[in-house]
């Protein structure tokens, strides 16, 4: 089908568009310290090795049917899935032609400052923190920084990276800024009461996203940075830009606050990591960690406590340095004790028009946002998957009440806005006795099985005793909590991607050093999961907006000569090792791209590919490695193959470093500074990346 929204916005160049060995920098500015904290999930919900086997079967699920049709990815506008009608489970695994295409010799591990790509490729830096964005924009001066010239400036820690095609040479590039790593972007920090204010307003600026405009240089498959000329589009959204609430919580007296006492205009968005984009070509980007940047979490009412904790937000003490709240009052929660709940949502962003205004979708709940997937149900209805980035929590869904029209876009953004949000149960289908913790593969040869999703809310409609619907949207983590049925705790839920050829859904499962020997169950099987995993979900019918799938795990990372570690069956002594999988992506052929975050093996973070179907099936091999410190964000293949994007997040963020003893002077060099940046990989001679 013709693409009806054709010149105006055509749709990713891209199919599709995202956390181990983490230094203790990463983890104080990223998570808050997360992982030093209790787990926020202290239910008794189901490890699910525990629950009683579900009735239908994985064969009594899905039926045979024939396979590889085409099925909307992300950003493939106007197509219903043309999808075969039963697809068999075993058949979306192993079917399609013996080997992939991909034919690179894999990176071996390391840990050198640089971004170390195969023999035949070649790399340059698209853009990098403080490059100029907006008119007027000063060149980065390292030590003559400014919130000024920050707020339009490329932020700083770039994570989820998509492309939308304006002809042929030409794309707008949207970028997530995590979060800002303040020990590393000035020299002596110490933080709290120390921190100058032009320091926290840096931060903020720092913070957010960036359009820019980006164009390919020659015939090749590298892209640059535009620095010439009108850049209609160029754009910065900080955690200041000005936003609006939409959906069924908008006005909801839980989002209300000083400053807005009508609950529908928050301000500024917060660790923006993963995301999508929708059919009609916007973007969707996830506020994740939003949880360490307030202040006084100890002093909100009472009633609000389990709430707060339930989201980790530190009480006492902030386990941020960055100390928001001495430039902006609406930080303190003990002044504004709502304003943590204005934080926490999917957020849609055009990036086509500069001036418009970024919607907080109440509809998609609120949690620790990893990965905003959209894809079609087969009936049209708008569907997105999404993870919930913590130890023990879990992965959800949204459903639209109404269909996608090609071309009606006012029709279509309200999609976002009414459906059903759904929470996954996961049940294994081998004796609880199989799983020994060990990692070794159940007797029926597979960690595997079936599982359903549960709905929280509807619109109006909580199918959560004792909670509202607004409440379910505002405090999900503690709906999915409750919800009858029980939904199964995951080891830290990341990015998700559907598959374009095969309509498997798979999402990477980073780690859970916390997950002990009698919580193991069959989705999440070894305890103290220091290198995580990768779960594939083969819904009903290949239908998106199926309520019942089935599962296994093709790939347990790890050293593979560490016995608990599995690749689908296909012979370790000739795969890469993989740790921590963070944000996964698909090329047009069905190649799985996994990038890194944390890499407990010792050696630099990195980007790999894995086919997923026929005799390569587990086949994992290391495409790229980054440097010192950093982590591996956004990973991108072009539509067109020939060229991979990805965000090199906090090179350099490695312990003791500073600006006096930098870890990394990636990308610039010698004498230079780390700055987290986009880069793009492209083979010498135009062949297809990766074959
Ligand atoms: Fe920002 Fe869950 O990685
Ligand atoms: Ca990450
Ligand atoms: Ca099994």
């Amino acid at each position: 089908m013709a693409n009806p929204n054709a010149g105006r916005r055509l749709l990713p160049l891209l199919s599709t568009p995202h956390k181990g060995g983490r230094s203790a920098l990463t983890c104080q500015f990223r998570c808050g310290n997360a992982c030093a904290h209790d787990v926020a999930n202290t239910t008794d919900n189901a490890y699910f090795g525990d629950v009683v086997k579900q009735a239908l079967s994985r064969r009594g699920v899905l039926r045979a049917g024939a396979l590889g049709a085409i099925v909307v990815g992300t950003g493939v506008a106007g197509a219903v899935p043309a999808l075969a009608d039963e697809p068999e489970a075993d058949a979306a695994r192993h079917g399609g032609s013996g080997d992939s295409d991909i034919r690179f010799t894999a990176v071996q591990p390391n840990k050198d400052d640089k971004l170390t790509i195969p023999d035949g490729y070649q790399s340059s830096v698209v853009v990098r923190w403080g490059d100029p964005v907006l008119p007027g924009a000063p060149e980065f001066d390292f030590d003559n920084q400014s919130a000024d010239a920050q707020n339009k400036q490329f932020g700083y820690n770039c994570d989820y990276v998509t492309v939308f095609p304006m002809g042929r040479d030409r794309a707008l590039m949207w970028v997530n800024h995590e979060y800002t790593d303040e020990s590393l972007m000035f020299r002596g920090y110490t933080g709290g009461a120390a921190a100058t204010e032009e320091q926290i307003k840096i931060g903020l600026a720092a913070h957010g996203g960036s359009v820019v405009e980006i164009e390919r240089a020659g015939r090749t498959g590298e892209w640059k940075l535009v620095t010439k000329g009108r850049r209609r589009y160029n754009r910065r959204i900080t955690a200041q830009t000005k936003m609006r609430f939409t959906g069924p919580a908008a006005g909801s007296d839980l989002l209300k606050t000083a400053a807005d006492p009508r609950g529908t205009t928050p301000v500024g968005m917060l660790n923006n990591c993963s995301g999508g984009t929708t059919p009609w070509g916007t973007v969707l980007t996830t506020e994740e960690n939003f949880n360490q940047y307030f202040v006084n979490a100890d002093k909100v009412p009472e009633a609000q406590k389990p709430y707060i904790t339930r989201y980790s937000i530190t009480t006492g003490t902030p386990s941020s340095s960055r100390r928001f709240d001495r430039v902006e009052e609406r930080f303190d929660l003990a002044k504004h004790p709502n304003e943590a709940n204005r934080f926490g949502w999917i957020v849609e962003i055009d990036p086509f028009d500069p001036d418009s205004t970024p919607i907080k979708r109440t509809a998609l709940g609120r949690f620790a946002h990893e990965a905003a997937t959209t894809t079609l149900a087969r009936d049209g209805r708008l569907v997105v998957y999404m993870g919930d980035d913590g130890r023990f929590e879990y992965i959800y869904k949204f459903v639209s009440k109404d269909r996608y029209i090609p071309g009606f876009d006012r029709h279509n953004r309200g999609l976002l806005d009414e459906g059903t949000l759904y929470v996954a149960k996961f049940t294994g289908d081998s004796p609880a006795a199989e799983l020994d913790g060990t990692g070794k593969l159940p007797s029926d040869g597979q960690f595997d099985g079936s599982g359903e999703w549960l709905p929280l809310v509807s619109g109006d409609k909580s199918f959560v005793d004792g909670m509202t619907a607004q409440e379910v949207l505002v405090y999900t983590r503690s709906a999915a909590d409750k919800v009858k049925g029980g939904a199964t705790k995951m080891d830290r839920p990341e990015d998700m991607e559907r598959n374009p050829v095969t309509g498997g859904v798979y999402v990477a499962l980073t780690n859970n050093t916390n997950r002990t020997a009698a919580q193991v169950d069959e989705a999440n099987p070894r305890p103290s999961n220091k290198h995580g995993h990768v779960l594939e979900i083969v819904e009903r019918r290949n239908d998106a907006g199926e309520k019942t799938f089935a599962w296994s795990l093709p790939l347990v990372c790890g050293d593979p000569n560490d016995a608990s570690t599995y690749f689908a069956g296909f012979d370790k002594t000739k795969v890469s090792p993989i740790s921590c999988p963070d944000n996964v992506t698909f090329d047009k052929d069905g190649n799985l791209w996994i990038s890194t975050d944390g890499n407990a093996l010792g050696t630099n973070d990195g980007l790999f590919v894995m086919p997923v179907r026929g005799k390569e099936r587990g086949y994992v091999r290391q495409f790229l490695t980054v440097p010192v410190g950093a982590e591996t964000c956004g990973p991108l293949v072009t539509d067109d193959q020939r060229s991979v994007f990805v965000a090199v997040q906090h090179p350099g963020e490695t312990d003791g470093a500073s600006p006096e003893a930098p870890s990394s002077r990636w990308p610039d060099g010698e004498g230079s500074q780390p700055r987290p940046s986009v880069a793009v990989v492209w083979h010498a001679r135009g062949k297809k990346v990766g074959a």
